[in-house]
């Protein structure tokens, strides 16, 4: 049994193997694999079955776990068109990390930033951790434009490198901390 969470329009839920085959179309994708670090290009069949055996295992652990991986569903449609994580959680330190993709054809729609909102404010408000730490590639202006207007600041760049190409670049990082969150969604929800 894993964490579910609902938003308008999203169901952020454990990956299972029903996943397999929309998970391989969406990160088969050059020119969506370009912006992560750890997804090989191209991307087949049983990388999708590891990453959901892998999410599995996470899920099922019994101790508090070092991460929360979400497959994004459409609500209307029942349909995955991505993923969000909430990972490298430090509970002592009371942070986290994470990343996100939407495949390409659901792009632009806000669906991205619907499920970090979701992602942020499970983080924030259910686990009580205090800042989250992400990240962009140097170019991702869309996932920069989508941090930016959740409150993420940059506050470094470091070398790094995409498993897709092998191309070293530079990530920019960035951190969102809880006393500078403003849960948006949140209140558009309690106002509805
Ligand atoms: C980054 C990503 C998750 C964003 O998801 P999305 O559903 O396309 O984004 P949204 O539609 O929610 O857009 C978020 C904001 O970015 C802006 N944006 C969207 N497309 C943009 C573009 N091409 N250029 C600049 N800004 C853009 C929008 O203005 C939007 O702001 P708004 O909510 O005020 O309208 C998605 O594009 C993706 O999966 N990209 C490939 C993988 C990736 O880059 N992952 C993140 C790694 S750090």
């Amino acid at each position: 049994m894993g964490i579910r969470i609902e938003t308008p329009r999203l169901i952020l839920r454990p990956w299972s193997e029903k996943d397999i085959e929309h998970l391989t179309l969406g990160l088969n994708d050059f020119e969506l694999a370009k912006w992560l670090a750890f997804v090989p290009h191209p991307y087949s069949t049983s990388h999708a079955e590891d990453w959901v055996s892998r999410c599995r295992e996470i899920s099922n652990a019994s101790t508090r776990p070092a991460a929360y991986e979400f497959a994004v569903e459409l609500r209307s449609e029942r349909l995955l068109i991505g993923g969000v994580s909430l990972n490298k959680i430090d509970w002592q330190a009371g942070t986290g990390g994470g990343g996100i993709w939407i495949a390409n054809l659901y792009q632009g729609r806000g669906y991205g930033r619907e499920a970090f909102a979701a992602k942020i404010r499970f983080a924030f408000r259910d686990l009580g951790l205090t800042m989250l730490v992400n990240g962009y590639f140097n170019g991702n202006e869309k996932s920069w434009a989508m941090q930016r207007k959740l409150g993420y600041r940059r506050v470094a760049e470091v070398a790094s490198r995409c498993m897709a190409d092998g191309r070293q670049t530079i990530e920019h990082v960035t951190t969102l901390r809880r006393s500078d969150w403003d849960d948006h969604d949140g209140k558009m929800r309690s106002e509805a």
